[in-house]
């Protein structure tokens, strides 16, 4: 009796990658192909997904809404977080990969599948976060990565999806590699590989030119709870509807682009334009309201988390106690940042006009210049004396009236050795 095949998982974005993996993998490993496609908000037709997966032949093709599950698990904690990669980037894609993970080993597990497979590149950091995600949550598992192995060139691979009845979109394939989700859409390749080049306008799919935008400013409300938003405009809705709203809304203002030249994992500086308005909406507000309601070192300090948290994401380690431990200072440190903002939109920018809070630590009589001042200016004087010795003393020493040169920056790396210096053995003489 033959034995069965056996079973591996491929995540299946419906794109011509993912369709060409599932054929690819079984010829090359033999293996019966179960497609597994989540929802995260990519605006993407879950049926037609499930029938182009049969269609190129999965076994059995799998989708699920995780809509609700990305938001409350990876995007919202890591707006609580003030995880942004090095300062510009809201993590889109690095949020999406733990949770699509998570699916493939749940799904294997069900399924009784020995691997799970992605369409990810061999220069991305995306296989790396899928790898290791998979590797720590089901060690047992294989994972097979097809576009990292295959050596087909672009045209190579259509012409293998032609060859196997694999229907290619007819219209040109788009120059660009674009991941997205209800976070953002990350878009790269083509043109955009030339850091000097504009990005041009077709690759922007979720923002109007500002240059377009209307002429008239949008004032919105936006009330969080414990870092979390929960009402846009006074209405409370749960954060998927929150976040996609958000998303036309300032959008439709030319909110959330962002040309990043950023440093991979993996080694390589790239360039990325991300389209992002709910999260750089979000993002600012969040801020805005912790400027209220943290206090000085609380802010300092969570600016310091803020970033290992963001690494982390952007790293793949999304399921590693640190960030256990990380998160559950983000949790404490947001106890208090419950209220609301007011955010005026405007051709391509997003400003605070407003905000308030029951936790507020802002304090009308003692920031008034005006009556009903409380502040004892005179006990400044003391401060002053105080907080400057220090330095007032060192100057002194060390510093006034000297005119000492900066030294020549010490080298890091030794000189060559000298060639007597060099014992050298050779065969014959030993
Ligand atoms: N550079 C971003 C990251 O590593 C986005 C990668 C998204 N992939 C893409 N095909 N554009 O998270």
């Amino acid at each position: 009796m033959k034995q069965a095949a056996e079973k591996v998982i491929l995540a299946y974005s419906g794109g011509l990658d993912t369709s060409v993996c599932v054929q690819w993998i079984r010829e090359n490993y033999g293996m019966e192909v179960i497609t597994l496609t989540a929802d995260l908000g990519q605006g993407i037709d879950l049926d037609e997904a499930r029938h182009r997966a049969l269609a190129v032949g999965a076994s059995k093709a799998i989708v699920v809404d995780a809509k609700k599950m990305f938001v409350e698990y990876f995007a919202f904690p890591a707006l609580q977080a003030g995880a942004i990669y090095e300062g510009e980037y809201v993590l889109a894609t690095a949020l999406g990969r733990p949770l699509i993970a998570k699916l493939l080993v749940d799904v294997a597990k069900e399924e009784g599948a020995t691997a799970v497979a992605h369409g990810s590149t061999g220069k991305g950091n995306d296989q790396v976060r899928f790898d290791v995600s998979v590797n720590t949550l089901a060690p047992d598992l294989r994972i097979i990565a097809p576009v990292r192995e295959w050596t087909m060139t672009r045209d190579q691979e259509i012409e293998y999806a032609q060859k196997h009845g694999i229907s290619v979109p007819v219209t040109k394939k788009s120059p660009y590699s674009i991941d997205q989700n209800l976070w953002g859409r990350s878009i790269e390749a083509g043109v955009l590989e030339d850091p000097w080049t504009e990005p041009p306008d077709d690759i922007y799919a979720w923002t109007t030119d500002p240059k377009n935008a209307p002429d008239e400013p949008q004032v919105i409300e936006i009330e969080f709870e414990e870092g979390i938003p929960v009402a846009l405009d006074r209405e409370r809705m749960d954060g998927a509807t929150l976040i996609s709203k958000l998303n036309t809304i300032a959008g439709r203002h030319g909110i959330g682009r962002v040309d990043h030249l950023e440093n991979r994992l993996v080694g390589i500086k790239s360039r990325e334009i991300y389209e992002a308005p709910a999260a750089t909406v979000l993002h600012k507000a969040h801020q805005m309201l912790e400027d209220m309601t943290l206090s000085k070192d609380a802010a300092r300090f969570k600016a310091l988390v803020s970033k290992e948290y963001a690494d982390l994401v952007y790293n793949g380690l999304w399921f590693c106690a640190l960030h256990q431990d990380l998160r559950a200072f983000v949790v404490s440190n947001q106890r208090y940042v419950t209220g609301t903002v007011r955010m005026k939109l405007f051709k391509g920018a997003c400003h605070v006009i407003g905000r308030k809070s029951p936790s507020s630590l802002y304090s009308f009589s003692l920031a008034t210049y005006d009556e009903g001042d409380q502040y004892d200016q005179e006990a400044a004087l003391g401060f002053i004396k105080i907080h400057g010795l220090s330095q007032k003393t060192q100057a002194q020493v060390q510093l006034l009236g000297q005119t000492t040169k900066l030294k020549e920056l010490p080298s890091v790396t030794p000189p060559k050795m000298r060639k007597d210096a060099l014992k050298v053995a050779t065969a014959e003489e030993q």
